[in-house]
């Protein structure tokens, strides 16, 4: 991909509305605790709960929060990833799928139901557990997003097999937003001509072919 013009965006969707830019908020606890007291314990001291780790630039921002604590690849992190047994499932603490391409240690996950806490590990990869053994606890706020990614000019997803979402957008900056919102969204496809926004997961397209009538932005996954 030679000739790529680079755009880095930064987006969030603050509670008024507006976007603006704003980092993550994450910490790790300063005691140690099973998932469900590091859960509680986050939001006696002003968090959301256990940090949501749902997007790339979520767990990237994580792996630099939790990197001062890691001792071993082993050293293990609770986070807000709970099983719902209502889906049968898990999900993130604010209800979220977790994306396809979700870093797990074991995939796919254990959904018995036998395990119900999320876990990041030393080596930054998701594990579940049972509400046992105490460990370290990610906080944090739920109300951040950011989306970092790249503009690929007059190219568009190639093998397009389904799509998140189309949408009618105004310019190809707010389809990159609209990307940065759905934290499955890997790929947004603006056509020019139509003003239309079309967003893909990971397994949704295979690569990138020339459309002159397109841009694509390009989200870093995990
Ligand atoms: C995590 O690391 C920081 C920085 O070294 C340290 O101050 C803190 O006490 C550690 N947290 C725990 C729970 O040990
Ligand atoms: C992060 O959230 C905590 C808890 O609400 C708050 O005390 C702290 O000031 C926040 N930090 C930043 C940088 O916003
Ligand atoms: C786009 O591609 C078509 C077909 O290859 C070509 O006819 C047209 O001139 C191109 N338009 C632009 C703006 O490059």
């Amino acid at each position: 991909m030679g000739s790529l013009l680079h755009l880095v965006s930064a987006l969030v969707l603050t509670s008024a509305g507006a976007w603006a830019v704003r980092m993550f908020n994450f910490s790790v606890l300063d005691s140690i605790n099973i998932p469900s007291e590091g859960h509680e314990r986050c939001q006696e001291i002003g968090y959301d709960g256990l940090a949501i780790l749902s997007s790339p630039e979520a767990y990237r921002h994580a792996l630099t929060v939790i990197a001062p604590n890691i001792s071993s690849p082993k050293t293990r992190f609770s986070i807000g990833l709970f099983f719902k047994k209502a889906v049968r499932d898990f999900l993130w603490a604010d209800g979220t799928k977790y994306a396809d391409d979700t870093p797990w240690s074991n995939p796919p996950p254990d959904r018995s139901g036998d395990k119900t806490f999320g876990r990041i590990k030393g080596d930054g990869k998701l594990i579940l557990s049972r509400n046992n053994f105490a460990a370290y606890s990610i906080c944090g706020t739920y109300n951040s997003k950011e989306s970092y990614g790249k503009a690929l000019s007059g190219q568009q997803p190639d093998g397009q097999t389904s799509s998140l979402d189309i949408k009618h957008t105004k310019s190809f900056l707010q389809c990159s937003v609209l990307c940065g919102t759905d934290i499955r969204c890997r790929a947004a496809e603006f056509n020019f001509d139509l003003s239309i926004c079309t967003t893909f997961s990971s397994k949704m397209y295979s690569g990138f072919t020339a459309n002159n009538a397109t841009s694509t932005f390009v989200r870093e996954g995990f």
